[in-house]
């Protein structure tokens, strides 16, 4: 395959104007969909992007094995303001739609957990689909082009002036995503056209990150950096069943990243350090039949030995099995089981793989992703208020918008 043909190497110079029918800003997973979809049907498109490399975060996704879709695809998997904005588009570009694309191109697969599918070999295995889906139907790259200034001219026109010089089209699409790891190119200029054109933006924050702890709990977490176990962790309503994860700064792991979508400030997280095991029966079995035992040793049969230390610390039982009184049994169960923690904070947009919040989706149809307040301007991907839980919700949402919109521009 030769990338070099859908790449474009702008000479046009500044004083020429470029013309296309559909130009899209932003060469990721949303932008580069929603452009294969529409040079196949015809129209002449170019997909703008400031970055050197196109799909920077698919290449970064998934540990290098991109996470680019999941089995289980519901609407409840995304958070937004506007719970039902997300059906439409999912329901007429599925996980399946996307699988068919993936064995299309001889993309090798599995399920990891959860219905988490990630690609056996790399992640830039999901690039080449979408350069050579471009390629087929010539959907030109653009690269390195920064972007200067959006003007709508007189019929549904727009003019993009750019550091490569002017572009015209008829249909702009807005894709350059969230405010996440600003190192890969990400920048909140979605969100500043958005309000050049009149849209109202849902407050942004970092999602899917790590969380942060301070003082005696930061340190004891410091010390336990690496060391994981499985749990179930609840917030706001919202429960994951998953691995959690000690670090030097606090708590991570896909249940900790789930979690971190529903947390705010000031709130602890509810954890159940046994998800699997029914605790007071677990505890009163072994009270009958070990009695003996240290309450440590028995938490190191569950956990390794530097956590059952951690948890025994916590429970501040430092006795037998036969020595505990119902009272002390009840606030075993009750630390194993709903284990209360307060964050200080989330560890931000240098390490969140997404931003919750973005453009308003009130005012952006649910079928064609064109603005309400200027036609021919289109948003999609993660820049709209509509963020997906971990395991390959937020690529889904990219393919699902982008093969919407490129329906219609
Ligand atoms: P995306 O961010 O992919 O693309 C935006 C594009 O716009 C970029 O190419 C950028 O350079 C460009 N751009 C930005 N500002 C611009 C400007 N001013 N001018 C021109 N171009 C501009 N999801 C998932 O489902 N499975 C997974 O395994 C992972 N893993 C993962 C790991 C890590 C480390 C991160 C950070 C994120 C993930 N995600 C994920 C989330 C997923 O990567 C994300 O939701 C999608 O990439 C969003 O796709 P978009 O196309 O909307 O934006």
């Amino acid at each position: 395959m030769s990338p070099n043909k859908t790449i474009e190497n702008n000479t046009a110079g500044p004083e020429k104007v470029q013309n296309y029918q559909v130009i899209v800003i932003g060469a990721g997973a949303a932008g580069l969909m929603c452009a294969a979809t529409a040079a196949e049907r015809g129209r002449t498109t170019i997909v703008l992007d400031h970055a050197n490399k196109m799909a920077k975060k698919v290449l970064m996704s998934g540990g290098g094995r991109c996470n680019f879709t999941n089995l289980y695809v519901e609407p409840e998997n995304f958070l937004s303001q506007n719970e039902h904005f997300c059906k439409s588009a999912l329901s007429r570009y599925t996980q399946w739609d996307f699988i068919s694309l993936v064995e299309k191109h001889g993309i090798e697969y599995y399920e990891k957990e959860h219905g988490q599918l990630f690609c056996k070999n790399s992640s830039k295995d999901i690039r080449d689909l979408l350069l050579t889906e471009c390629q087929q139907v010539n959907a030109k790259i653009q690269l390195k082009c920064h972007i200067e200034k959006i003007e709508a001219l007189a019929e549904n026109r727009f003019e993009i002036t750019t550091s490569l010089g002017c572009y015209q089209c008829e249909s702009l699409v807005i894709a350059t995503g969230g405010l996440s790891i600003p190192t890969m190119g990400a920048t909140g200029f979605g969100y500043q056209v958005a309000e050049q054109f009149g849209h109202k933006l849902v407050p942004t924050s970092a999602g899917l990150t790590p969380v942060t702890f301070n003082g005696k709990l930061g340190q004891a977490f410091k010390t336990l950096a690496g060391n994981s176990i499985s749990v179930e962790v609840s917030c706001n309503g919202a429960s994951f069943k998953s691995a959690m994860l000690f670090t030097h700064k606090g708590l991570s792991g896909p249940a900790i990243l789930q979690i971190s979508n529903y947390w705010r400030r000031g709130e602890p997280l509810t954890i159940n350090l046994l998800p699997d095991t029914d605790i007071t029966e677990w505890l009163q079995t072994n009270i009958e039949q070990r009695p003996e035992i240290q309450l440590k040793t028995l938490l190191s049969t569950q956990f390794s030995q530097a956590v059952a230390g951690f948890i025994s610390d916590l429970l501040a039982l430092n006795c037998k099995l036969k020595q505990l009184n119902s009272q002390q049994i009840a606030h075993v169960v009750e630390k194993l089981e709903q284990w209360q923690v307060y964050p200080d904070d989330v560890e931000g947009y240098r390490v969140a793989e997404v931003t919750l919040g973005g453009v308003e989706t009130n005012d952006i149809s649910s079928k064609s992703f064109e603005s309400g307040k200027q036609p021919g301007l289109y948003f999609i991907g993660e820049v709209l208020d509509v963020t997906g839980h971990l395991g390959g919700f937020n690529f889904q949402w990219a393919w699902a918008s982008g093969y919407a919109a490129g329906s219609y521009v």
